[in-house]
């Protein structure tokens, strides 16, 4: 931490306090975070750190390390050209629509987290900068509202419409724990999964394509269509997650065949989800890690958010005897999550990296992970 302290004494002066916020895994229930579904993410090491102090003025001055950049801003009034930034200036305008009262401030924001992996390292820094706002004006902000900030930055200033999960689960995670959170109430509760005998690992596929944003915005567009037709005659329903799929006559709706196929990955994920959280309980991991691939190929065939990389990526560690792999986050592209015996990892780890990169000419990176606290303060100057 020392490192980012004296990072921030080259463009600015006096001591600054120090936080860590982390990225995130999610195991099973994607892209159902914004339609009411369940999701399993936790925390992980990786992380945004960020270096702040109040500057007694009303000036924004902000420095990214990794893009070498500064802003400077005083009124929100647009967007930054520099798109990193806008995920900082969001959480600005987002908490003074709200009526929180704060200075300026100067900040350095750096990190590990690798950028585009689908490990939300814009969910980092958003839920990292609107608590160094909360910690260092001491507006008391609770952790659950800090997430709904994060999130409403990214939904209103940057324009990705996307879920809760992620700003959830860094705002409020825990170390060794993932939580089952419920996107629509925003309960949840803290769960330890035994992982003896077996391991998650990241595979980075080093790919991300550009049409993530619009496709993300496309996909949750055509559920929400879906919905609307659905609530014609489920009159009460909540969300489209809470409908029971057994009690829909597809052919009485008239979907589109991207919206029965959007159905149909939601649907099935909701089942996943119960069976995996089962299969956990019971120990059966082998079924767990079946369960995973099996999301994989919905989000792949039915929600089309996977890419080709990534599906060659996937069928190549399955084909080497992995248990389960599934693409994570928002798609096209990204990191794979992995769930297999432990000490299988270095009998294929180099065979996967020599056959990706044979086709694609591009390097796969395996990380391992701890899973971690949420977003936190770190300093002790
Ligand atoms: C991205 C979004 C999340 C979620 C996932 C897919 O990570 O930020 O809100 O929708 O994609 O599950």
């Amino acid at each position: 931490m020392g490192d980012i302290q004296e990072k921030f004494s080259k463009k600015f002066s006096g001591y600054p306090k120090v936080y860590r916020s982390p990225a995130r895994i999610n195991i099973i229930g994607e892209h159902v975070d914004y339609l009411g579904g369940l999701v399993l993410p936790a925390a992980i090491q990786f992380s945004t750190d960020l270096a702040m102090l109040p500057n007694s003025s009303n000036r924004y001055r902000i420095y990214s390390v990794h893009y070498d950049s500064l802003v400077e801003v005083e009124t929100l009034s647009k967007q930054s050209d520099q798109k990193w930034a806008n995920y900082i200036l969001g959480v600005i305008d987002e908490l003074k629509k709200e009526g929180y009262i704060f200075g300026g401030f100067d900040l350095v924001v750096d990190g590990n987290i690798p950028q585009g992996s689908g490990l939300s390292s814009s969910a980092s820094l958003e839920v990292g900068v609107c608590f160094a706002i909360s910690d260092c004006f001491k507006l008391g902000i609770p952790r659950e509202k800090i997430a709904v900030i994060g999130q409403r930055a990214e939904n209103n200033f940057v324009g990705t419409k996307c879920g809760i999960m992620d700003q959830f689960i860094i705002s409020v995670g825990k170390q060794d724990m993932c939580i089952l959170l419920d996107t629509e109430t925003l309960s949840y509760s803290y769960t330890q999964l035994d992982m003896e005998g077996y391991e998650f690992y990241l595979v980075n596929s080093h790919v991300k394509h550009s049409l993530e944003t619009s496709a993300y915005n496309q996909r949750r567009a055509e559920c929400e269509s879906a919905f609307r037709k659905l609530q014609t005659h489920f009159k009460n329903a909540k969300n489209l997650y809470s409908i029971n799929q057994n009690e829909i006559n597809f052919l009485d709706f008239q979907f589109t065949a991207e919206e029965h196929k959007r159905l149909k990955h939601v649907f099935g994920e909701k089942d996943r989800t119960r069976e995996i959280i089962k299969a956990f309980s019971e120990k059966r991991m082998v079924d767990a890690a079946g369960i995973l691939s099996r999301t994989h190929d919905s989000l792949s065939q039915l929600f089309e958010v996977s890419c080709e990389e990534i599906d060659f990526l996937q069928s190549t560690l399955l084909s080497l005897g992995v248990l389960g792999a599934r693409m994570i986050g928002g798609g096209f592209g990204g990191c794979i999550l992995v769930l297999d015996s432990i000490n299988n990892r270095n009998s294929i780890e180099e065979n996967v990296k020599k056959k990706y990169y044979e086709k694609y000419k591009i390097e796969t990176e395996f990380y391992s992970f701890t899973i971690s606290d949420g977003v936190n303060s770190v300093n002790k100057i």
